[in-house]
């Protein structure tokens, strides 16, 4: 893995969307497979902003989303759907219709799991994954003991996770209990994969997933079996990592 540490977040979430803006600049098709979370919401400023800007072209790029709460509808306020239109497609050229976040309110979410599958391999496979990071060390919504080769699928979410995304919701009981997320197979078949953690709370996550065992007990340490891993983290999300002083010297300041 490649590890680049910032001084600040605001640092480490404007690297992560040159990052991302870099590979549309080169591949102006790319297939981009696209995270949510308060994490991301400064990278998607920063990447609509550039667009404004420099009119970086999003109208031939492809998405996929990670995942998307089990029974909330397209247009409900809280749901990923919306989090994507507010927080980046309305802001850019993308063209929606190539745009695509698992329907969390299908009828047959099995169905509709492998449909999503079936429009990832088609669409060429995805380019470059960015990635959030839960404090307990999932990914998309993978929690822990998922399989290391899952795909997508509905998955049960765990109290620690809802509570987490409490804050979203009105009361803890709106919280949703189940969401469809794109397997850890399925991010391990992305040709790259780009993770930004921030701050405290996330720091034994990022050091589980870097430098712990590679184990279903942390998702995201999956991700040391892919041969194209970008971690992006600020000092705060850094501080459980035991070799960061050899990552800085290797990549100083991020470079
Ligand atoms: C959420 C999302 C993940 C995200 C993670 C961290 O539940 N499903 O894709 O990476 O949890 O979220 P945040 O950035 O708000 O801490």
């Amino acid at each position: 893995m490649k590890v680049l540490i910032f001084d600040t977040a605001e640092a480490a979430a404007q690297r992560c969307a040159a990052h991302l803006l870099d590979r549309v600049r080169e591949n102006p098709c790319a297939v981009l497979g696209l995270a949510t979370g308060g994490t991301m919401l400064p990278v998607y400023d920063r990447v609509a902003t550039t667009y404004l800007a420099e009119r970086v072209s999003f109208s031939q790029v492809t998405t996929f989303n990670l995942d998307e709460y089990v029974g909330l509808a397209s247009k409900h306020v809280c749901s990923y759907h919306s989090y994507m239109r507010v927080a980046l497609f309305d802001r850019i050229d993308i063209d929606l219709g190539k745009t695509h976040i698992p329907k969390g309110d299908a009828v047959d979410l099995a169905a509709e799991a492998r449909a999503y599958e079936q429009q990832i391999t088609a669409s060429g496979g995805i380019d470059l994954q960015l990635l959030g990071i839960g404090q307990n060390g999932h990914i998309g919504f993978n929690e822990p003991t998922s399989s290391l080769a899952s795909r997508t699928r509905v998955i049960v979410l765990t109290e620690e996770t809802r509570h987490a995304n409490r804050i979203y919701f009105t009361k803890h009981a709106d919280t949703p209990r189940r969401a469809i997320t794109m397997g850890i197979g399925t991010i391990l078949a992305a040709k790259a994969c780009l993770v930004l953690g921030t701050g405290e709370g996330k720091s034994d996550a990022i050091a589980a997933m870097i430098e712990g065992p590679l184990s279903a007990r942390c998702p995201a340490s999956a991700l040391q079996m892919h041969p194209a891993v970008t971690v992006i983290v600020d000092r705060a999300a850094a501080a459980g990592l035991k070799l960061g002083d050899d990552y800085q010297r290797v990549h100083p300041n991020g470079a």
